[in-house]
């Protein structure tokens, strides 16, 4: 059979990973697609660097029209990532019958619909696997190897930059900004960091993933999103003494009213394997009904785990390209037609515990007047720790844990206590999560 052709849009990280991983691995790779795999030509923006790379052995050119309208190319990867200029040269990719491999988690997330729609009008195949969690085959166990199951929850650390960042804080006691800084050095960061720390980075991967687990559309705009430039180390040494560390976990649950979608620093149990995942590492757990609860755990960013993705689906789509497009795996394991469009609902109505740290006048009927305020609104602790004052101070720190309640009614019992003359500032409030 002859070979399958390719053409890249970008020769960046990523793609020169993937260059060398097809070049060095191709032929173990013949074996598995059942064909040669050539890469017929390169888009990228510096031509220079990328003569290095490539060493003269596939055309390169400077605009990715030529790749998407060349009539040889089958299949596109697009490894430019960020929105417009990608989403168009994808779009015309789709529009010219090619099929399309991404790891822009940015452009699924926020524009999955209306790729997939195209797609799905031209009969082409379109491949994420390296959009969310480098390395890891996460999509293809949700949309594959789970496939069995009623999805009940996914947790992640989809985040490298901000993992790395935790650790070194709790690990180091380092502030945020140094830590940052050695993650940049590292390059863990995104060109942008505010997508990182902001969480940002993490709410694409998590819609991506929410959208495969439940058969939902993409619903970027409806994530709940908040990163980790506000959490302090006083917080992460008071969570390890509770018996619990503090990560940038993306939720995404199914209950009765609807669809959680939420990434935010949660306190999770020391004991958990996913509460020791440290540096720049990502993992993922997933519930399902029948399997119950399963890990996958590796790089989630990088030159070569995220080229292995890439290839991933290079490789299947390779296997595919003659099958009847109503016999593929659809784009997000639902068939298109039977996606469901549940609600996303809105933080305030989430249930889950917290973890409060409040500064207090240490006298008494303190204690006394913040219980009563959370008995009022039926909140019940779960465990608390009272620091004794430093010398000559006569406030301390009092942290405790709840039990489940809504977002709204700890956020209304917040302001109660908040208004209390013995509290000084505000309540530092951080989500808690058990994940049993
Ligand atoms: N900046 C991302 C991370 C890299 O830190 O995980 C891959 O998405």
């Amino acid at each position: 059979m002859k070979p399958i052709k390719v053409g890249l849009l970008g020769l960046g990280t990523v793609g020169s990973g993937t260059f060398n991983v097809l070049k060095r691995n191709q032929e173990e790779i013949m074996r598995r697609a059942g064909r040669a795999i050539e890469i017929t030509m390169v888009a990228v923006r510096n031509t220079e660097r990328a003569k290095d790379i490539v060493k003269g052995e596939v055309e390169i050119v400077s605009d990715g029209n030529l790749v998407v309208d060349h009539p040889e190319i089958d299949i596109v990867v697009e490894l430019i990532g960020g929105n417009e200029i990608a989403k168009d040269l994808v779009l015309k990719a789709i529009a010219n019958g090619k099929h399309v491999v991404t790891a822009n988690k940015a452009l699924i997330a926020k524009h999955g619909n209306e790729v997939f729609k195209a797609a799905q009008d031209k009969g082409v195949m379109v491949a994420f696997e390296a959009a969310v969690a480098g390395g890891i085959p996460i999509i293809k166990a949700l949309r594959e190897g789970l496939t069995a199951n009623r999805i009940q929850w996914i947790a992640g650390i989809i985040n490298g930059t901000t993992n790395f960042i935790l650790s070194e804080m709790r690990d180091k006691g380092l502030d945020f900004a140094t830590a940052l800084k050695q993650a940049q050095a590292l390059g863990y960061a995104e060109a942008d960091p505010t997508f990182d720390i902001e969480g940002i980075d993490a709410a694409h991967k998590l819609t991506i993933m929410a959208s495969i687990a439940f058969g939902i559309p993409t619903q970027f705009d409806k994530a709940y999103i908040e990163g980790i430039t506000k959490l302090e180390a006083t917080d992460i040494e008071y969570a390890e003494q509770l018996g619990y560390r503090i990560k940038l976990l993306g939720i995404t649950k199914r209950n009765e009213a609807g669809i959680e979608l939420r990434v935010h620093p949660t306190l999770i149990p020391e004991k958990r394997l996913i509460a020791n995942v440290e540096g720049a590492m990502n993992a993922v757990l997933v519930q399902g009904d029948a399997v119950g609860a399963t890990l996958y755990y590796g790089k989630g960013a990088g030159s070569e785990p995220t080229a292995s993705s890439v290839i991933a689906d290079v490789v299947d789509i390779t296997r595919l390209a003659s099958a009847d497009p109503e016999h593929r795996v659809p784009y997000l394991a639902f068939q298109p037609n039977a996606l469901s469009d549940v609600n996303v609902l809105p933080m305030s109505e989430v249930f889950t515990s917290y973890y409060l740290r409040m500064r207090v006048e240490d006298k008494p009927g303190v204690l006394a007047d913040v219980t009563k305020i959370l008995a009022e609104f039926s909140i019940s602790i779960d465990a608390m720790l009272q620091k004794e004052p430093a010398e000559g101070e006569s406030r301390t720190d009092i942290i405790m844990l709840t039990h489940q309640t809504q977002e709204k009614n700890i956020d209304a019992a917040i302001a109660r206590i908040e208004a209390l003359a013995s509290v000084t500032g505000t309540v530092t409030k951080l989500r808690l999560e058990e994940l049993s």
